[in-house]
């Protein structure tokens, strides 16, 4: 099921790439709505969410639960640390409980990449699955918050000249964002160290360096060094990055006066961006978190719109 009379109704946001344009274009337009006053929850205040997050999160974590509050849904903690999971519990045992106990919607961050296909193809457990981050793989309520902030300030993706700079092979992040930007009509540039790029990149975009097209951009979307992802040391020096990839002080006064910069956060100061910048008129990094509550609570609507 896609799009019914504006509602988008989904049994679970896994992928970008598992989404339509239109799909996608139907949560940043109710994300909108409820950010803009215009539109009422659907009735699903009655029903459960469970967020379990096996990843450090502040943003997605926090950001989820209070699309759940707004929505006035009930939600069930979880902690993994003090969970079963230390006795040798498996994700797919963890989420078949949540299950058992009719928890309708599982919130999940895990570290595995594609952790989700054994739940979403599993006959016996119920729960919607909303992913919020596998590994470097996927981070679908994050793509859909950065579309919202771009949709919001641009009306439209055609033609957009949107530059990915950073930690390209690592971030899920990217991954999510490239695809759906290409479809959706955007312009893609990649920047960063050579060494994090993939390739296979190249059929949505071009590899560049930053200081030949800074100021054409009209988007300027900074990843996270993943240091957690790096297996050992990163080869350059927090300065040598910021200096060589980032958005120094310099850079920023080339950006054109309509362009804008996004980042996930967390920010690593300093390196991905000026420590004076991330809060700059031009800056849309609080943007991005306030946007991320009202395009989840479209993302739970969506995945409960048939158990309401
Ligand atoms: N952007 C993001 O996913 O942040 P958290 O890791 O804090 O959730």
């Amino acid at each position: 099921m896609t799009v019914d009379n504006g509602q988008v109704k989904l049994p679970h946001v896994v992928s970008m790439e598992e989404l339509t344009t239109e799909e996608v274009m139907g949560l940043i337009q109710r994300g909108l709505a409820f950010k803009n006053g215009q539109a009422q929850p659907n009735a699903v205040s009655h029903l459960v969410a469970a967020n379990l997050f096996f990843e450090d999160s502040t943003r997605t974590h926090k950001s989820f639960e209070m699309a759940e509050i707004k929505l006035g849904m009930e939600r069930i903690d979880f902690n993994a640390s003090t969970s079963s999971v230390n006795k040798g519990e498996t994700l797919y045992d963890t989420i078949l409980t949540m299950s058992a106990l009719g928890v309708e919607v599982c919130v999940i961050r895990h570290p595995a990449v594609d952790y989700y296909r054994e739940l979403i193809d599993s006959p016996t457990i119920k729960p919607a699955i909303v992913n919020g981050g596998d590994g470097s793989g996927q981070h679908p309520s994050q793509s859909l918050l950065d579309l919202m902030t771009i949709y919001e300030e641009f009306g439209s993706f055609t033609g957009l000249k949107v530059l990915i700079a950073g930690d390209l092979r690592h971030s899920r992040v990217a991954r999510s964002n490239m695809d759906i930007l290409h479809r959706l009509g955007a312009q893609l540039f990649f920047s960063g160290p050579k060494e994090w790029y993939d390739p296979a990149f190249d059929v949505y975009g071009r590899f560049v360096d930053l200081d030949q097209v800074i100021e054409e951009l009209d988007v300027l979307m900074l990843l996270r060094v993943q240091h957690e992802r790096h297996d050992g040391a990163t080869s350059f020096s927090k300065e040598a990055y910021h200096q060589t990839f980032g958005l120094t002080e310099n850079r920023y006064k080339l950006l054109k006066p309509g362009a804008i910069i996004m980042h996930p956060a967390p920010v690593n100061r300093g390196v991905e961006i000026a420590d004076q910048l991330v809060e700059a008129e031009k800056s849309r990094i609080t943007a991005q978190m306030e946007n991320g509550v009202y395009v989840r609570m479209a993302i739970l609507e969506a995945v409960l719109a048939d158990r309401a």
